[in-house]
């Protein structure tokens, strides 16, 4: 049997953090020929949340789930990381400016990048879930210099599924009949979910787009404002989708993209596409098991070009607006 891999979940008791647990355990994530070792990272407040699931995922008696350990230090909880799920952030709460927000996480992330830093395994790989998910990875990242970049990632899988989802229902065509989506910028209302280079059943993507009636107002809006649209309809934020989003990422990451087909993820950037180096911005990318690598020349047509350049200017307005405030 293989040796077992650490995987530490941030935010463990949250609500995605209970979704993505007990599947992550039962081997969605890395195969059920792999063997787990799950640690729970929570504030102490929510220690005693943890220690109930732990309880928990000890009654599934599953059979590749090795140990659960619980730590309120990050220290601990990272030592000899294989694969870190970042979950665990600032809530925005009620009030709360955006430059709050985005400055309380810059402080969250980057301790935990510093931390991964010094004591992850020499394989770590990384997935930020908390939001703004893309600029908290660019933090993490660059708090982690001895951490190649690549290995950092943000999830924009979620995005990449809903857009998948819509143009099923769109189409009428099964989901495994859709490839070629791609999710480009931030993980936020800003993305732009392409379909110009994708395959729809027998048809592709750009006949789709020749109605931008629907494209510009129904398709890219329902996409991008999913989020908002659960939180109404559920009175709360999406949790199990984001939970199968994070697990769908951390697959094909270790395990390899199948084939030709590409998938979407944010990743700091090498300065393609025109997104300036350094910015962590969703992709297209195939995985061959170890690295993330960009679909490189794919033709950018005017219309996607100006809704790309959007999202990056909003990415580079987020770390603007951290380095100003000097937490990161
Ligand atoms: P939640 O509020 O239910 O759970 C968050 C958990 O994180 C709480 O238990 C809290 O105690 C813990 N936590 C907070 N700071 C922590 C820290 N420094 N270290 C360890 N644990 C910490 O939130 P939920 O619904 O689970 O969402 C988690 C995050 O994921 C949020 O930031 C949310 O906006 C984001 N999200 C991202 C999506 C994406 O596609 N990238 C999709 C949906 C949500």
């Amino acid at each position: 049997t293989k040796p077992p891999v650490v995987v530490t979940v941030t935010g463990a008791a949250g609500t995605i953090g209970y979704a993505a647990l007990f599947r992550v355990a039962a081997g969605a994530m890395l195969g059920h020929d792999q063997p787990v070792i799950l640690r729970l990272l929570e504030l102490p407040a929510a220690i005693g949340a943890a220690e109930g699931i732990a309880m928990e995922l000890d009654d599934c008696a599953l059979p590749q789930l090795v140990d659960v350990q619980i730590y309120d230090d990050p220290r601990a909880a990272f030592d000899g990381v294989n694969h870190a799920l970042l979950i665990g952030a600032k809530p925005r709460t009620k009030g709360m400016e955006r430059a709050d927000l985005l400055s309380a996480n810059a402080s969250i992330f980057a301790a935990q990048g510093a931390v991964l830093n010094d004591v992850a395994a020499d394989d770590v790989r990384v997935t930020v879930v908390g939001n703004p998910a893309n600029t908290n990875a660019a933090i993490a990242a660059r708090n982690a210099p001895d951490i190649p970049p690549s290995r950092f990632s943000a999830l924009t899988r979620l995005d990449h599924n809903r857009a998948i989802a819509q143009l099923s229902a769109r189409a009428g065509v099964p989901v495994t009949a859709i490839d070629g989506v791609t999710i480009w910028g931030n993980h936020s209302a800003t993305q732009y979910p392409d379909i110009f280079h994708a395959r729809v059943g027998d048809r592709t993507g750009a006949q789709l787009a020749e109605d931008r009636t629907w494209l510009v107002d129904d398709f890219i809006p329902t996409v991008a404002q999913r989020g908002s649209a659960i939180i109404a309809a559920r009175g709360a934020s999406s949790a199990a989708s984001a939970a199968n989003g994070t697990i769908d990422h951390v697959q094909d990451w270790a395990l390899g993209t199948p084939g030709d087909s590409w998938t979407s993820a944010a990743i700091v950037s090498p300065g393609v596409y025109g997104v300036p180096e350094g910015l962590v911005c969703s992709f297209p990318v195939r995985s061959n098991g170890t690295d993330w690598q960009i679909v490189e020349g794919l033709e950018i047509n005017d219309f996607s070009r100006a809704r790309i350049d959007a999202s990056v200017a909003e990415l580079q307005s987020e770390i603007a607006a951290v380095d100003a405030l000097g937490d990161a």
